[in-house]
């Protein structure tokens, strides 16, 4: 999938070619666990990898992919600004430059800041940093998470270079429809977090049913479809045998049962939800 920066008279620019499925990495704590995920999910045939300074294990993921073999150039790394460190212009410059030496990396292809800044203040300074490294070439495209459809209008304010995603926790439970299409309204692509709504829902009847219906898994159901409403979609697990279920979801063909698993809507948040703050 394509993504680009949207400029104020309506241009766009700096493209990148983004993988519509990764592996996320978010509660990979115990030493090795992290750098393990990766090299079975690169095996497997992953080549995006979603990380944050705040999961503590950016130098995992790199280490996972010098060793699997492959080409730098061949592999998509998102990985995040952490939101204690999103006060101002010099400290993105500053952990930008952190997350590139525990990649161990010449460039991240997408960086992103984690959540709003706290202090509405913190914003403008904040994403004139992280457009100061994509021109710089430290990073190949940038964008938000966890933005609300009001923090991405008030980013028209001081933008050069709107997000070219924004990564929000979407699932058949929390689907988002206003959300998704004011993130499409400013020109970037959603990127699904926690499709598996951390797994709280798994043995959701009506998710268990369709899944039967369709002969694949509760998780492959949900997994295809956070791809198939047009989101790049990152389930994590630290399982060699989930981690190659869930790429296999992208066989399945789930178009039969997209209103059942439409009526799952129930408005869950499974973690945090910066989305509504002001
Ligand atoms: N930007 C943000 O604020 C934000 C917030 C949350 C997440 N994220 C990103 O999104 C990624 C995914 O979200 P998430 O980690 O919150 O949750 P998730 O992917 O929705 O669910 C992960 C949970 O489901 C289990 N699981 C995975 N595959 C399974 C399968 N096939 N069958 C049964 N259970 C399965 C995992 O356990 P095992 O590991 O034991 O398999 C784990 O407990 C994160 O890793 C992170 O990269 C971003």
């Amino acid at each position: 999938m394509r993504i680009s920066h949207r400029t104020a008279n309506g241009t766009s620019t700096y493209p990148h070619e983004v993988p519509q499925f990764g592996l996320g990495v978010f509660l990979m704590s115990e030493p090795g666990e992290c750098k393990n995920a990766c090299l079975a999910a690169l095996k497997a045939g992953y080549t995006h990898i979603d990380t944050a300074r705040a999961y503590s294990n950016e130098h995992e993921v790199g280490e996972a992919i010098k060793e699997s073999g492959l080409n730098r150039e061949d592999i998509f790394i998102t990985t995040k600004l952490r939101r204690m460190h999103a006060i101002g212009f010099n400290d993105v410059l500053e952990h930008c430059q952190m997350s590139l030496e525990l990649l161990d990396t010449d460039f991240i292809d997408l960086y992103l800041v984690h959540a709003p800044p706290e202090d509405i203040d913190h914003r403008a300074p904040v994403w004139k940093g992280m457009e100061h490294c994509l021109e710089r070439g430290w990073v190949k495209a940038i964008g938000v998470s966890n933005y609300g459809a009001h923090h991405l209008e008030g980013m028209r304010e001081y933008a050069t270079y709107l997000p070219s995603v924004n990564q929000i926790e979407i699932n058949p439970w929390l689907q988002r429809p206003e959300l998704r299409a004011a993130t499409e309204a400013i020109g970037a692509k959603v990127m699904a977090y926690s499709p598996l709504a951390r797994g709280h829902k798994l043995d959701d009847p009506s998710l268990v049913l369709v899944a039967e219906r369709l002969g694949c898994t509760p998780a492959q159901v949900a997994i295809k479809f956070c791809h198939d409403i047009g989101c790049i979609t990152i389930p994590k697990s630290s399982r060699e045998e989930r981690i190659v279920e869930n790429l296999a979801s992208l066989d399945v063909d789930i178009s039969s049962e997209m209103g059942a698993i439409e009526a799952m809507e129930c408005g869950y948040i499974s973690g945090w939800d910066p989305t509504s703050e002001p």
